[in-house]
């Protein structure tokens, strides 16, 4: 165990170019909006390293930064928190060093059914911590390991809760977190119809203000990065 401390420590230090070196799989190439998302390796110890110093243009010199900070600043919220990784070292404004979860994509797992209620657990817990995920449809960002104990990573699109007088903001944290839930209750229609209910088959069918909303403003996100990806 001390070893492995040891290793991790060793692969904690490293420089960028040191730990592309080390990297086993890359879960993500990169690419003109995206980071590199790699496993790297020193003996026993695992880190993730999610890495946008590669994305060219305008999107790497201004936009990345913005994201590595909203990973990172929600990251910090949920430190503790069983499901969540914990960050290793912010390398820089552009990379971030997490914890490894040995663990598997939701639809590419053998999910057992207790692991949806310590999903719907572990996702309360992040809003009680006051982060709304916001991209927990696309279930990639959802994991399970063989014990079937959940995860929760990528969190560039998070919305944290506001101060208590900032009403209008808190109006729309609850927004994004009813859109949480109702991915939720997608997940379960997908890959758990067994114990999906009524309602989360009306979520599907019904487009609720939450989802509207967050879908509007993730168009209008999509549409602010397409612009300046062109111009840049
Ligand atoms: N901490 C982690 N442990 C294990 N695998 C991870 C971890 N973080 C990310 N991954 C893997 O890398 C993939 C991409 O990472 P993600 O943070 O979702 O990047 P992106 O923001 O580009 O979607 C995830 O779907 C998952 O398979
Ligand atoms: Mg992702």
């Amino acid at each position: 165990m001390a070893d492995d401390d040891a290793e991790l420590q060793w692969l904690t230090q490293l420089s960028r170019e040191q730990l592309h070196a080390r990297a086993q799989h890359y879960f993500k190439a990169g690419g003109a909006t995206e980071p590199e998302v790699a496993l790297v390796a020193h003996g026993a110890a695992r880190a993730i390293f999610k890495d946008y110093a590669r994305t060219p243009g305008w999107f790497g010199r201004v936009i990345a930064p913005v994201l590595i900070w909203r990973e990172a600043s929600a990251l910090t919220r949920l430190a503790g928190l069983v499901g969540i990784p914990r960050i290793h070292r912010q390398i820089d404004a552009r990379g971030l060093l997490i914890e490894y979860l040995p663990a598997t994509p939701w639809p590419r797992a053998d999910v057992p059914e207790a692991a949806y209620q310590r999903l719907t657990a572990l996702v309360a817990a992040m809003h009680e911590r006051g982060v709304a995920h916001c991209d927990l449809r696309a279930p990639s960002n959802i994991l399970v390991d063989a014990n079937g104990t959940p995860y929760i990573v990528d969190f560039v699109a998070r919305v944290h809760r506001g101060r208590r007088w900032n009403l209008p903001w808190n109006w729309l944290f609850r927004q994004f977190v009813a859109a949480d839930d109702s991915a939720l209750a997608k997940l379960r229609v997908r890959f758990a119809p067994g114990l999906a209910d009524a309602a989360d088959r009306a979520c599907l069918e019904y487009r609720g203000p939450a989802e509207r909303l967050a879908r509007t403003i993730g168009e209008w996100a999509r549409n602010v990065v397409r612009f300046f990806v062109r111009s840049s």
